[in-house]
């Protein structure tokens, strides 16, 4: 997603479900005093901050300037750094390498690893959550017909993600150096903030790629549309929800 697609206020008060999941995945990290973190893509910074408050020191890194400019003016005293996970420059220097809903924004998800696992110490762990195969796919299914009934063909190849299986993960993780010791693929039906909007906010945060196929002025289409196609499987009373499907990994170099 284009840079100018980030919205680091929308969120922070309309998303923060993002992190709140995260801090499970956190407790699997089980960060120590004098261990050093990698934290990629770490978006406006909460979950760094939650690993600094462990006494371990982090590094968060995200590809995004907006994120990491929100990042830096919610923690002035961590260390924030812009940087392509799928190409890093750190070799062997962490003790760990934490990832939350960040992953599956990288196509090149063998580049991501390979580089991740340059990363680590030998001996370090990688522990990270993303979206998993089949993923927010009712969601997507309702964007892609309301896309093609707006004439936008091709509408499948909008998907900017990277939503592998386990075996899938698992294989690149080995390729790289990477001993799987746990791996999970599992539902997480997710109510949206916002209530009757919430899908209109997933949408409006998210939906940059396609923003980018439509026209001037058929963003509000799109997006009745989509609510439209969608309503019969994720609207529950008035409460919209997102079909996430995480794939949650620990490997160790
Ligand atoms: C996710 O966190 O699963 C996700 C976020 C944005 C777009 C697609 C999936």
């Amino acid at each position: 997603m284009a840079d100018s697609d980030w919205n680091p206020e929308l969120y922070q008060t309309s998303h923060s479900f993002v992190w709140q999941y995260g801090r499970e995945l956190l407790a699997l990290l089980a960060p120590q005093r004098v261990e050093r973190i990698l934290d990629a893509g770490c978006g406006t910074g909460q979950l760094t901050a939650e690993i600094a408050r462990s006494g371990a020191e982090v590094v968060g890194i995200d590809s995004s300037p907006t994120m990491l400019d929100q990042a830096r003016k919610n923690y002035p005293d961590l260390h924030f750094e812009l940087a392509d996970v799928a190409a890093l420059e750190y070799r062997e220097e962490f003790d760990g390498v934490f990832s939350n809903a960040a992953l599956h924004w990288v196509k090149d998800a063998g580049a991501a690893v390979a580089s991740i696992s340059r990363a680590l110490k030998p001996g370090g762990r990688m522990v990270a959550e993303f979206g998993g195969r089949g993923n927010v796919q009712r969601l997507l299914d309702a964007a892609g017909l309301a896309l093609e009934s707006l004439g936008i063909r091709a509408a499948g190849s909008l998907n900017p993600w990277y939503f592998p299986s386990i075996a899938e993960y698992a294989s690149l993780l080995e390729r790289s150096g990477l001993s799987v010791t746990y791996a999970a693929l599992f539902d997480r039906l997710t109510p949206l903030e916002g209530g009757e909007e919430g899908i209109a906010s997933w949408l409006a945060m998210f939906g940059g790629p396609f923003r980018d196929s439509l026209g001037a002025g058929q963003w509000e289409e799109f997006v009745r549309r989509t609510k439209q196609h969608a309503a019969p499987h994720l609207l529950r009373e008035g409460q919209w929800l997102a079909d996430y499907r995480r794939l949650r990994v620990v490997a160790i170099r």
